[in-house]
Protein backbone atom coordinates (compact mmCIF):
# COMPACT_ATOMS: atom_id res chain seq x y z
CA UNK A 1 0.00 0.00 0.00
CA UNK A 2 2.79 2.08 0.48
CA UNK A 3 5.91 2.09 -2.48
CA UNK A 4 8.26 3.11 0.18
CA UNK A 5 7.43 0.05 2.43
CA UNK A 6 7.85 -1.97 -0.40
CA UNK A 7 10.41 -5.38 0.47
CA UNK A 8 11.93 -4.48 -2.81
CA UNK A 9 13.38 -1.08 -2.14
CA UNK A 10 14.85 -2.42 0.55
CA UNK A 11 16.07 -5.95 0.48
CA UNK A 12 14.30 -8.48 -1.99
CA UNK A 13 13.60 -11.88 -0.49
CA UNK A 14 14.94 -11.24 2.53
CA UNK A 15 13.35 -8.09 4.21
CA UNK A 16 11.18 -8.96 7.06
CA UNK A 17 8.60 -6.52 5.93
CA UNK A 18 5.81 -6.84 8.75
CA UNK A 19 5.86 -6.15 12.54
CA UNK A 20 4.89 -7.30 15.28
CA UNK A 21 5.49 -4.07 17.99
CA UNK A 22 7.59 -0.82 18.09
CA UNK A 23 8.85 1.38 20.52
CA UNK A 24 11.02 4.09 20.49
CA UNK A 25 13.14 3.32 17.61
CA UNK A 26 13.30 -0.37 17.76
CA UNK A 27 10.42 -2.87 15.87
CA UNK A 28 10.04 -6.15 16.55
CA UNK A 29 8.85 -8.71 13.55
CA UNK A 30 6.56 -11.72 13.56
CA UNK A 31 9.52 -13.84 14.64
CA UNK A 32 9.79 -11.21 17.82
CA UNK A 33 13.28 -10.22 16.72
CA UNK A 34 14.52 -6.97 17.19
CA UNK A 35 15.54 -4.42 15.01
CA UNK A 36 17.09 -0.95 15.45
CA UNK A 37 15.40 1.47 12.96
CA UNK A 38 18.18 3.46 11.20
CA UNK A 39 16.35 3.56 8.07
CA UNK A 40 13.10 5.54 7.02
CA UNK A 41 11.19 4.90 11.06
CA UNK A 42 7.48 4.43 9.44
CA UNK A 43 8.49 6.84 6.26
CA UNK A 44 9.22 10.01 8.75
CA UNK A 45 6.33 9.51 10.76
CA UNK A 46 7.77 9.58 13.99
CA UNK A 47 10.18 12.20 14.68
CA UNK A 48 9.42 11.08 18.55
CA UNK A 49 9.79 7.66 18.26
CA UNK A 50 7.33 4.86 18.01
CA UNK A 51 4.93 4.37 20.41
CA UNK A 52 5.66 7.52 22.71
CA UNK A 53 4.20 7.47 25.75
CA UNK A 54 2.42 10.74 26.35
CA UNK A 55 1.37 10.60 22.78
CA UNK A 56 -0.34 7.03 23.07
CA UNK A 57 -1.49 8.01 26.51
CA UNK A 58 -3.77 11.11 24.96
CA UNK A 59 -5.17 8.71 22.21
CA UNK A 60 -5.99 5.90 24.67
CA UNK A 61 -8.09 8.77 26.82
CA UNK A 62 -9.70 9.95 23.41
CA UNK A 63 -10.51 6.17 23.01
CA UNK A 64 -11.69 5.86 26.65
CA UNK A 65 -13.93 8.62 26.27
CA UNK A 66 -15.21 8.26 22.78
CA UNK A 67 -13.50 8.34 19.57
CA UNK A 68 -16.80 9.36 17.29
CA UNK A 69 -19.94 10.83 18.17
CA UNK A 70 -22.71 13.13 16.09
CA UNK A 71 -20.95 16.25 17.00
CA UNK A 72 -17.16 17.37 15.82
CA UNK A 73 -14.47 17.15 18.60
CA UNK A 74 -13.37 20.30 20.36
CA UNK A 75 -9.56 19.14 19.54
CA UNK A 76 -9.73 19.64 16.03
CA UNK A 77 -10.15 23.70 16.93
CA UNK A 78 -7.31 23.64 19.51
CA UNK A 79 -5.47 21.75 16.86
CA UNK A 80 -6.16 24.42 13.92
CA UNK A 81 -5.17 27.47 16.41
CA UNK A 82 -2.24 25.57 17.48
CA UNK A 83 -0.92 25.69 13.67
CA UNK A 84 -2.32 29.25 13.02
CA UNK A 85 -0.32 30.47 15.96
CA UNK A 86 3.04 28.89 14.72
CA UNK A 87 1.98 30.39 10.82
CA UNK A 88 0.90 33.70 11.93
CA UNK A 89 0.31 34.53 7.98
CA UNK A 90 -2.32 31.70 8.09
CA UNK A 91 -6.03 31.68 9.35
CA UNK A 92 -8.02 28.83 8.97
CA UNK A 93 -7.41 24.78 8.99
CA UNK A 94 -8.81 21.72 6.72
CA UNK A 95 -7.67 18.29 8.39
CA UNK A 96 -7.35 14.89 6.48
CA UNK A 97 -6.00 11.77 7.36
CA UNK A 98 -3.07 11.37 4.59
CA UNK A 99 -0.84 13.91 2.98
CA UNK A 100 -1.95 13.25 -0.72
CA UNK A 101 -5.57 13.96 0.79
CA UNK A 102 -4.31 16.86 2.34
CA UNK A 103 -2.10 18.02 -0.94
CA UNK A 104 -5.78 17.35 -3.19
CA UNK A 105 -7.40 19.48 -0.69
CA UNK A 106 -5.04 22.77 -1.22
CA UNK A 107 -5.42 22.24 -4.64
CA UNK A 108 -9.19 21.57 -4.80
CA UNK A 109 -9.19 25.10 -2.90
CA UNK A 110 -6.51 26.88 -4.70
CA UNK A 111 -8.17 26.29 -7.84
CA UNK A 112 -11.24 27.57 -6.41
CA UNK A 113 -9.93 30.49 -5.38
CA UNK A 114 -8.17 31.41 -8.96
CA UNK A 115 -10.76 30.12 -10.73
CA UNK A 116 -7.73 28.78 -12.79
CA UNK A 117 -6.74 24.89 -13.39
CA UNK A 118 -3.40 25.06 -14.31
CA UNK A 119 -0.61 23.91 -11.53
CA UNK A 120 3.14 24.28 -11.98
CA UNK A 121 5.10 21.96 -9.07
CA UNK A 122 8.14 20.94 -8.03
CA UNK A 123 8.49 17.39 -5.47
CA UNK A 124 6.18 14.39 -4.52
CA UNK A 125 2.46 15.47 -3.40
CA UNK A 126 1.02 12.02 -3.40
CA UNK A 127 -0.80 9.81 -5.66
CA UNK A 128 -4.03 11.20 -6.62
CA UNK A 129 -5.33 11.93 -10.34
CA UNK A 130 -4.66 15.76 -10.01
CA UNK A 131 -0.69 15.15 -9.29
CA UNK A 132 0.05 11.67 -11.56
CA UNK A 133 -1.55 14.07 -14.49
CA UNK A 134 2.09 14.76 -14.95
CA UNK A 135 2.89 12.13 -16.16
CA UNK A 136 0.51 11.57 -18.78
CA UNK A 137 0.99 12.36 -22.80
CA UNK A 138 3.59 12.61 -24.72
CA UNK A 139 7.27 14.37 -24.26
CA UNK A 140 6.04 17.79 -24.43
CA UNK A 141 4.95 16.81 -20.86
CA UNK A 142 8.23 15.28 -19.72
CA UNK A 143 6.16 12.13 -19.67
CA UNK A 144 9.04 9.49 -19.01
CA UNK A 145 11.27 11.82 -17.31
CA UNK A 146 9.19 12.60 -14.22
CA UNK A 147 8.82 10.00 -11.67
CA UNK A 148 10.02 6.95 -14.18
CA UNK A 149 7.89 4.07 -13.76
CA UNK A 150 4.83 5.31 -12.76
CA UNK A 151 2.04 4.82 -14.54
CA UNK A 152 -0.76 6.99 -14.99
CA UNK A 153 -2.89 4.53 -15.66
CA UNK A 154 -6.72 5.29 -14.73
CA UNK A 155 -5.93 9.17 -14.88
CA UNK A 156 -8.27 10.30 -17.38
CA UNK A 157 -6.54 11.77 -20.34
CA UNK A 158 -8.35 15.00 -20.46
CA UNK A 159 -6.14 15.68 -17.72
CA UNK A 160 -3.38 16.20 -19.58
CA UNK A 161 -2.19 19.96 -20.03
CA UNK A 162 -3.30 20.93 -16.41
CA UNK A 163 0.40 20.24 -14.57
CA UNK A 164 3.61 20.82 -15.17
CA UNK A 165 6.44 20.26 -13.30
CA UNK A 166 9.51 22.47 -12.77
CA UNK A 167 13.10 21.57 -11.56
CA UNK A 168 13.95 22.82 -8.01
CA UNK A 169 16.83 25.98 -8.20
CA UNK A 170 15.64 26.21 -12.00
CA UNK A 171 13.83 29.59 -11.31
CA UNK A 172 14.28 30.50 -15.30
CA UNK A 173 12.01 27.20 -15.83
CA UNK A 174 9.22 28.07 -13.61
CA UNK A 175 9.08 31.82 -14.84
CA UNK A 176 8.93 30.45 -19.02
CA UNK A 177 6.24 27.66 -17.55
CA UNK A 178 4.11 30.79 -15.81
CA UNK A 179 4.58 33.15 -19.05
CA UNK A 180 3.85 30.48 -21.61
CA UNK A 181 0.56 28.67 -19.45
CA UNK A 182 -2.15 30.24 -17.71
CA UNK A 183 -1.09 28.89 -14.00
CA UNK A 184 -3.09 29.30 -11.31
CA UNK A 185 -1.40 27.16 -8.57
CA UNK A 186 2.34 26.56 -8.13
CA UNK A 187 2.90 23.80 -5.77
CA UNK A 188 6.55 22.37 -4.67
CA UNK A 189 7.87 21.10 -1.10
CA UNK A 190 10.22 24.13 0.46
CA UNK A 191 13.71 21.69 -0.09
CA UNK A 192 14.38 18.14 0.49
CA UNK A 193 17.61 16.90 -0.98
CA UNK A 194 19.28 20.51 -1.15
CA UNK A 195 18.37 23.85 -0.26
CA UNK A 196 17.65 27.03 -1.95
CA UNK A 197 20.11 28.82 -3.95
CA UNK A 198 19.94 32.09 -5.13
CA UNK A 199 17.05 32.99 -3.20
CA UNK A 200 15.10 30.90 -5.01
CA UNK A 201 12.30 30.48 -2.59
CA UNK A 202 12.02 34.84 -2.24
CA UNK A 203 11.67 34.83 -6.26
CA UNK A 204 9.15 31.51 -6.52
CA UNK A 205 6.94 34.27 -3.97
CA UNK A 206 7.66 37.13 -5.85
CA UNK A 207 6.35 35.76 -9.04
CA UNK A 208 3.53 33.97 -7.61
CA UNK A 209 2.65 37.60 -6.01
CA UNK A 210 3.28 39.11 -9.24
CA UNK A 211 0.84 36.65 -10.99
CA UNK A 212 -1.74 35.90 -8.70
CA UNK A 213 -1.12 32.52 -8.26
CA UNK A 214 -1.94 30.33 -5.16
CA UNK A 215 1.95 29.48 -3.97
CA UNK A 216 1.20 25.92 -1.98
CA UNK A 217 4.37 24.84 -0.14
CA UNK A 218 4.13 21.22 0.86
CA UNK A 219 5.80 20.46 4.34
CA UNK A 220 4.15 16.86 4.35
CA UNK A 221 7.84 15.50 5.07
CA UNK A 222 9.73 18.67 6.05
CA UNK A 223 7.75 20.16 8.29
CA UNK A 224 8.60 19.82 12.33
CA UNK A 225 12.36 18.51 11.27
CA UNK A 226 13.79 21.52 10.89
CA UNK A 227 11.73 24.34 12.94
CA UNK A 228 8.84 24.37 15.38
CA UNK A 229 6.21 24.33 12.21
CA UNK A 230 7.09 24.22 8.61
CA UNK A 231 10.44 24.60 7.03
CA UNK A 232 9.58 27.87 5.11
CA UNK A 233 10.08 29.46 8.63
CA UNK A 234 13.56 28.95 8.46
CA UNK A 235 14.05 30.66 5.16
CA UNK A 236 11.94 33.69 5.84
CA UNK A 237 9.48 33.21 2.75
CA UNK A 238 5.66 32.74 3.34
CA UNK A 239 3.39 30.86 1.00
CA UNK A 240 -0.69 31.40 0.96
CA UNK A 241 -0.86 27.87 1.77
CA UNK A 242 0.96 25.03 3.30
CA UNK A 243 0.58 20.95 4.05
CA UNK A 244 1.32 19.34 6.93
CA UNK A 245 1.38 15.71 7.32
CA UNK A 246 3.72 12.58 8.49
CA UNK A 247 5.22 13.98 11.63
CA UNK A 248 2.09 16.13 12.61
CA UNK A 249 0.58 13.04 14.79
CA UNK A 250 3.65 10.79 15.38
CA UNK A 251 2.65 8.04 14.04
CA UNK A 252 -1.43 8.73 14.21
CA UNK A 253 -3.42 9.65 10.75
CA UNK A 254 -3.66 13.30 11.46
CA UNK A 255 -2.74 15.56 8.02
CA UNK A 256 -3.43 19.57 7.31
CA UNK A 257 -4.08 22.09 4.87
CA UNK A 258 -3.14 25.86 6.29
CA UNK A 259 -4.00 28.91 4.87
CA UNK A 260 -4.98 32.65 4.24
CA UNK A 261 -8.17 33.44 5.21
CA UNK A 262 -8.87 34.92 1.23
CA UNK A 263 -7.65 31.78 0.08
CA UNK A 264 -9.24 29.05 1.97
CA UNK A 265 -12.67 30.47 2.37
CA UNK A 266 -12.98 29.69 -1.40
CA UNK A 267 -13.90 26.22 0.03
CA UNK A 268 -17.41 26.98 1.01
CA UNK A 269 -17.40 27.41 -2.99
CA UNK A 270 -17.07 24.00 -3.96
CA UNK A 271 -17.32 20.58 -1.69
CA UNK A 272 -15.01 19.34 0.36
CA UNK A 273 -15.74 16.61 3.18
CA UNK A 274 -15.12 13.27 4.68
CA UNK A 275 -16.77 11.25 7.71
CA UNK A 276 -13.35 10.11 8.96
CA UNK A 277 -12.22 13.77 8.95
CA UNK A 278 -13.80 14.03 12.38
CA UNK A 279 -12.68 11.12 14.13
CA UNK A 280 -10.75 12.19 16.74
CA UNK A 281 -7.72 10.50 17.78
CA UNK A 282 -5.47 12.11 15.01
CA UNK A 283 -6.05 15.86 16.35
CA UNK A 284 -5.42 14.20 19.94
CA UNK A 285 -2.45 13.15 18.81
CA UNK A 286 -1.52 16.42 16.90
CA UNK A 287 -1.93 18.19 19.87
CA UNK A 288 0.09 16.19 22.26
CA UNK A 289 2.67 15.49 19.61
CA UNK A 290 2.91 19.51 19.41
CA UNK A 291 3.18 19.69 22.97
CA UNK A 292 5.79 17.49 23.65
CA UNK A 293 7.95 18.56 20.60
CA UNK A 294 8.05 22.14 21.70
CA UNK A 295 8.85 21.11 25.55
CA UNK A 296 12.24 19.15 24.12
CA UNK A 297 12.35 21.41 20.83
CA UNK A 298 12.74 17.63 18.98
CA UNK A 299 13.86 20.07 16.17
CA UNK A 300 16.65 20.80 17.23
CA UNK A 301 17.68 17.35 18.88
CA UNK A 302 16.84 15.35 15.64
CA UNK A 303 19.12 18.26 13.39
CA UNK A 304 21.93 17.91 15.27
CA UNK A 305 21.80 14.04 15.06
CA UNK A 306 21.33 14.33 11.73
CA UNK A 307 24.28 16.27 11.37
CA UNK A 308 26.72 13.99 13.30
CA UNK A 309 24.95 11.04 11.58
CA UNK A 310 26.34 12.75 7.90
CA UNK A 311 29.81 13.73 9.55
CA UNK A 312 30.23 10.42 10.53
CA UNK A 313 29.39 8.70 6.90
CA UNK A 314 31.36 11.22 5.49
CA UNK A 315 34.73 10.36 8.07
CA UNK A 316 33.67 6.32 7.43
CA UNK A 317 33.88 7.06 3.41
CA UNK A 318 37.38 8.52 3.92
CA UNK A 319 38.70 6.12 6.20
CA UNK A 320 37.86 3.57 3.35
CA UNK A 321 39.13 5.83 0.74
CA UNK A 322 35.48 5.23 -0.71
CA UNK A 323 33.26 7.87 -2.85
CA UNK A 324 29.79 9.56 -1.34
CA UNK A 325 27.70 12.46 -1.66
CA UNK A 326 25.41 13.33 1.43
CA UNK A 327 22.02 15.28 0.95
CA UNK A 328 18.93 16.11 2.13
CA UNK A 329 17.92 18.10 5.56
CA UNK A 330 20.18 16.88 8.41
CA UNK A 331 16.93 14.91 9.92
CA UNK A 332 16.62 13.26 6.16
CA UNK A 333 20.14 13.20 5.69
CA UNK A 334 21.01 10.01 3.11
CA UNK A 335 24.01 9.46 1.01
CA UNK A 336 24.85 7.75 -2.33
CA UNK A 337 28.02 5.72 -3.58
CA UNK A 338 29.89 7.36 -6.42
CA UNK A 339 30.13 4.01 -7.69
CA UNK A 340 28.12 2.35 -11.17
CA UNK A 341 27.75 -0.41 -7.91
CA UNK A 342 25.83 1.77 -5.97
CA UNK A 343 22.48 0.13 -5.59
CA UNK A 344 24.77 -3.18 -5.15
CA UNK A 345 26.62 -1.78 -2.22
CA UNK A 346 23.01 -0.17 -0.60
CA UNK A 347 21.61 -4.28 -0.73
CA UNK A 348 25.29 -5.74 0.81
CA UNK A 349 24.87 -2.78 3.55
CA UNK A 350 20.84 -3.70 4.09
CA UNK A 351 21.44 -7.11 3.90
CA UNK A 352 24.75 -6.82 6.72
CA UNK A 353 23.22 -4.82 8.89
CA UNK A 354 20.32 -6.93 8.64
CA UNK A 355 22.36 -9.74 10.29
CA UNK A 356 23.78 -6.91 13.27
CA UNK A 357 19.98 -6.03 13.86
CA UNK A 358 19.94 -3.24 12.28
CA UNK A 359 17.27 -1.88 9.47
CA UNK A 360 19.27 0.20 7.50
CA UNK A 361 20.35 1.66 3.87
CA UNK A 362 21.49 4.75 2.54
CA UNK A 363 19.34 7.32 4.72
CA UNK A 364 18.45 7.66 7.64
CA UNK A 365 14.99 9.39 9.12
CA UNK A 366 16.29 10.91 12.45
CA UNK A 367 13.61 10.70 15.84
CA UNK A 368 14.19 11.84 19.27
CA UNK A 369 15.30 8.30 19.98
CA UNK A 370 18.55 8.29 18.37
CA UNK A 371 20.60 8.98 20.93
CA UNK A 372 24.20 8.95 20.82
CA UNK A 373 24.65 5.34 21.88
CA UNK A 374 22.30 4.20 18.99
CA UNK A 375 24.04 6.06 16.54
CA UNK A 376 27.37 4.83 17.98
CA UNK A 377 26.20 1.21 17.83
CA UNK A 378 25.02 1.67 14.62
CA UNK A 379 28.41 3.12 13.26
CA UNK A 380 30.65 0.44 15.11
CA UNK A 381 28.49 -2.14 12.91
CA UNK A 382 28.75 -0.23 9.76
CA UNK A 383 32.22 0.35 9.78
CA UNK A 384 33.61 -3.37 8.49
CA UNK A 385 31.05 -3.28 6.02
CA UNK A 386 32.26 -0.01 4.91
CA UNK A 387 35.41 -2.43 4.33
CA UNK A 388 33.86 -4.68 2.65
CA UNK A 389 33.12 -2.28 -0.34
CA UNK A 390 36.30 -0.89 -0.25
CA UNK A 391 37.71 -4.09 -1.17
CA UNK A 392 34.46 -4.32 -4.30
CA UNK A 393 35.64 -1.45 -5.65
CA UNK A 394 39.05 -2.98 -5.86
CA UNK A 395 37.94 -5.82 -7.97
CA UNK A 396 36.01 -8.32 -5.27
CA UNK A 397 32.38 -9.56 -6.51
CA UNK A 398 29.65 -7.70 -4.66
CA UNK A 399 26.96 -10.05 -6.17
CA UNK A 400 28.55 -13.09 -4.89
CA UNK A 401 28.01 -11.70 -0.93
CA UNK A 402 24.26 -10.75 -2.16
CA UNK A 403 22.15 -13.52 -0.71
CA UNK A 404 19.04 -12.18 -3.27
CA UNK A 405 18.50 -9.85 -5.82
CA UNK A 406 19.77 -6.01 -5.73
CA UNK A 407 17.02 -4.05 -3.93
CA UNK A 408 15.13 -1.51 -6.24
CA UNK A 409 16.09 1.78 -7.13
CA UNK A 410 13.63 4.91 -5.11
CA UNK A 411 11.65 6.96 -7.95
CA UNK A 412 13.39 9.93 -8.70
CA UNK A 413 11.96 13.33 -7.37
CA UNK A 414 12.71 16.77 -9.42
CA UNK A 415 14.08 18.16 -6.26
C1 LIG B 1 6.11 16.08 0.43
C2 LIG B 1 5.09 14.99 0.45
N1 LIG B 1 3.83 15.26 0.11
C3 LIG B 1 2.87 14.32 0.12
C4 LIG B 1 3.15 13.03 0.48
C5 LIG B 1 2.06 12.01 0.46
O1 LIG B 1 1.66 11.71 1.74
P1 LIG B 1 0.86 10.37 2.05
O2 LIG B 1 1.76 9.23 1.70
O3 LIG B 1 0.54 10.46 3.52
O4 LIG B 1 -0.39 10.39 1.21
C6 LIG B 1 4.45 12.68 0.85
C7 LIG B 1 4.78 11.30 1.22
O5 LIG B 1 5.89 10.85 1.10
C8 LIG B 1 5.45 13.68 0.83
O6 LIG B 1 6.73 13.41 1.15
Amino acid sequence: MLLSKRAEMFLPDQWPAYFSRAKGCKVWDLDEKEYIDMSIMGIGTNILGFGHPEVDEAVLKSIEAGNMSTFNCAEEVYLAEKLVKLHPWAAMVRFARSGGEANAIAIRIARAATGKFKVAFCGYHGWHDWYLAANLGDKKNLAGHLLPGLEPKGVPAALRDTIYPFTYNCFDELETLVNNNDIGVIKMEVSRNMGPEENFLQKVRNLATKKHIVLIFDECTSGFRQTFGGLHKLYGVEPDMAVFGKALGNGYAITAAIGRREIMEAAQTTFISSTFWTERTGPTAGLKTLEVMERIQSWEQITQTGLDITARWRTLAEKYGLSITTSGLPALTRFTFGSPKALAYKTLITQEMLAKGYLAGTSVYVCTAHTPEVVNGYFEALDPIFGIIRECEEGRDVMSLLKGPVCHGEFKRLN
